[in-house]
């Protein structure tokens, strides 16, 4: 794996890497008298459709929070129909992303998965591994407060190790122990179904992130808003902390 720049996507321009917390698909299937898992299915439409659009739009990552770490509390039920749900997507989809040079990559814990889930992921990432359109980074058992003391920890390992200096720890340093090193901070998060805050997502990446929340629920979310979500970016006055 390459590391690319960390550069950001100056001003007026298409985000780079857009990073989306896709909430609201239980209240999208009660509001319709539906079971919650209804809604995960019709999120997994709105997935595909984000990737188009990302394609179509020429942003390089993407990155999704398809369960976390506190996923894991749901009912069993609920957990199961998720992670089949994402078990068929894969399994689905694969050839066509391959086809769209889609490349599939996986953040978080993913041996927590069941193992036929892992075995569809771990297909998925190795027959799209040459493409280079669009890295669609899917987070799984995903928590950043465990990633960063994952990082942490292999950093005191070297310490104790005695192959680093801890004068040399800074937060380049830091970045590189992420699992998600090998990409550029998102430029763009998207949260939908108007809630206003981060769950555990990406908490170090997110440091000068600019962000779109929006009302709509998840399973609603299509390429029109995504357009939106882009054009207000391109908006934006990014100052990193100058003036
Ligand atoms: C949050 O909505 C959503 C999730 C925990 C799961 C996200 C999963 C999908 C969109 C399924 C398809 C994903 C892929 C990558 C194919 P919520 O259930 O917390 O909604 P609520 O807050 O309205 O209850």
């Amino acid at each position: 794996m390459t590391t690319p720049s960390n550069s950001p996507a100056p001003t007026g321009t298409v985000p780079q890497h857009i990073a989306i917390i896709m909430d609201g698909n239980g209240r999208w299937a009660r509001g319709k008298g539906l079971e919650r898992l209804s809604g995960h299915e019709r999120g997994a439409e709105a997935v595909r459709d984000c990737i188009q659009g990302c394609r179509e739009l020429g942003v390089k990552y993407l990155t999704l929070y398809a369960f976390s770490t506190e996923n894991w509390q749901r009912p069993k039920a609920e957990v199961m129909g998720l992670m089949g749900l994402l078990e068929r997507f894969i399994s689905k989809e694969t050839s066509d992303l391959n086809a769209q040079g889609v490349r599939v990559e996986a953040i978080g814990h993913l041996t927590d998965l069941p193992e036929s889930t892992q075995k569809a992921l771990r297909h998925a990432i190795e027959v799209t591994a040459h493409n280079d359109r669009l890295t669609l980074v899917l987070a799984l058992s995903y928590s950043s407060r465990v990633e960063i003391v994952d990082a942490v920890q292999e950093i005191a390992r070297e310490v104790q190790a005695g192959k680093l200096d801890p004068a040399a720890i800074d937060p380049d340093l830091l970045s590189r122990h992420l699992s998600t090193r090998a990409y550029p901070d998102p430029d763009l998060l998207i949260r939908t179904s108007g809630e206003m805050r981060l769950s555990n997502f990406l908490l170090w990446q997110l440091s000068y992130t600019e962000f779109y929340i929006t009302p709509t629920l998840w399973p609603d979310f299509r390429k029109g808003e995504l357009l939106q979500a882009v054009h207000d970016f391109g908006k934006r006055q990014r100052r990193f902390g100058g003036i």
